[in-house]
């Protein structure tokens, strides 16, 4: 089905952005992040809707209802969540709405903890470290999915290749 609407999710604190480490998160603020979101969107005739949430189950709830709300594809910033939900892992797991997971930080250059995500494996890929455009990336990585379509999904073979 051709990526027409797509939904991006962002986690936990991230609601704080602007004012949240900006050495580490840049000054741009959620609003302008989700508008340059919708822009873009609107350049590649893509419908974007923006929503963030601190609660697990609120993002679980949307990750579980985005096909029924018309989205072919989700791109998803779970904050903190990423490294030990694994009801959020499961969630991803249990749609088959494509979900990309992205990033405004290089969580590989990070601390340790960072460095591990329990969702990476279950969903399509990761983007990270690009600020605001990791969120840009993650909506053409949608689209390029959907150029794809009919392919093998390589990164989730349920079985060996031999
Ligand atoms: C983050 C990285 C996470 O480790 C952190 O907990 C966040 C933001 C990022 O976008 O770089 O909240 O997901």
């Amino acid at each position: 089905m051709p990526v027409r609407s797509a939904l991006v999710l962002h986690g936990p604190n991230l609601n704080l952005l602007g004012t949240r480490e900006p050495g580490v998160y840049g000054r741009v603020t959620l609003g302008e992040v989700d508008r340059l979101l919708r822009e873009h969107g609107r350049r590649r005739g893509l419908r974007v809707e923006c929503r963030q949430s601190n609660l697990e189950g609120e993002l679980i709830g949307w990750l579980q209802t985005a096909r029924r709300d018309g989205f072919s594809g989700v791109v998803l910033n779970p904050g903190a969540f990423t490294h030990y939900s694994i009801a959020l892992r499961d969630a991803v797991s249990a749609i088959d709405v494509p979900v990309v997971e992205v990033h405004l930080s290089n969580v590989h250059g990070r601390e340790e903890f960072r460095r591990h995500s329990v969702i990476a494996a279950v969903a399509r890929g990761q983007i990270a470290g690009f600020g605001p455009q990791s969120y840009v990336l993650g909506l053409e990585a949608l689209l390029a999915l959907d150029l794809g379509h009919g392919r093998p999904r390589v990164n989730q073979r349920r079985r060996p290749l031999v």
